[in-house]
């Protein structure tokens, strides 16, 4: 897959990254580097590490060794407060059921992320009403998560994650709760979104399928990275 917006500086750097849970290493040095409007798969057994290397390069969770660089610039050693400004400014998160907010229509949930990065309500709710058309959702803004399909309500989970404009999307078994066939529509209907907005993507599956189909793929063993294709 070529992507036009893939430019040759990383956007994201992980380096020698270790994650440990007393005495068990989640994981035990890893080596990562993603480049604007990549896209990576994530693969790996179940417990290999694969949401905790996600979590540490955005910042949920702190390392217990290694580096994190976003634009060249170190934010494994910043504060809590300000990694949880940019987790709001520069990053887009999408988990394997949408959790959105319930009590919210369509269109609210996707113009929050932008509302909480201090954009404007207009243009919040604007933007969010674009990516809902272009996800295929139009006429759709008003339902409130419990009126839509497990498809539709991901895909509005996307447009949450793209709205405001983040550098990279983190993306944790996005399609996991879903059927197959929902599941492939979903995934190509978040590849295509982030390709429009330019936006790198991390995306962990169980879908190896799906994996082998991506530009690049990191397999991840026992908190290590196993294989790196291309390598
Ligand atoms: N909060 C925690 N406390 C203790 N151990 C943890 C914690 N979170 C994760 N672990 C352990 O760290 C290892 C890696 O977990 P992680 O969640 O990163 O795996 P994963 O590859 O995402 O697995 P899955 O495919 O099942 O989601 C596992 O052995 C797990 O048991
Ligand atoms: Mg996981």
């Amino acid at each position: 897959m070529n992507n036009p917006q893939r430019s040759a500086e990383p956007v994201l750097t992980g380096r020698g990254l270790v994650k440990r849970y007393g005495e068990q290493y989640a994981l035990a040095g890893v080596d990562i580097d993603v480049r604007a409007g990549e896209v990576v798969a994530i693969v790996g057994p179940s417990g290999s590490g694969k949401t905790s290397l996600l979590h540490l390069l955005a910042g949920i969770l702190r390392a217990d060794g290694g580096e994190i660089r976003l634009q060249g610039q170190r934010i494994d050693q910043l504060g809590e407060k300000q990694r949880s400004e940019l987790r709001r400014t520069e990053f887009g998160f999408v988990f394997q059921s949408g959790r959105l907010v319930q009590e919210l229509t369509a269109e609210e949930n996707v113009a929050l992320p932008s509302l909480l990065a201090g954009r404007g309500r207009k243009e919040s709710v604007a933007a969010g009403r674009e990516w809902l058309g272009r996800l295929g959702l139009a006429g759709m803004e008003g339902r409130r998560p419990g009126e839509l399909s497990g498809g539709q309500a991901q895909r509005v989970a996307i447009a949450r994650a793209l709205t405001h404009q983040p550098k990279v999307i983190f993306a944790d078994e996005p399609t996991g709760a879903l059927d197959t066939r929902t599941g492939h529509e979903t995934m190509n209907a978040l590849l295509t979104a982030a390709r429009d907005s330019g936006a790198a993507v991390l995306i962990v599956t169980h879908d190896w399928e799906l994996a082998q189909a991506l530009p690049r793929m990191i397999a991840i063993r026992d908190g290590r990275i196993a294989t790196r294709q291309p390598a």
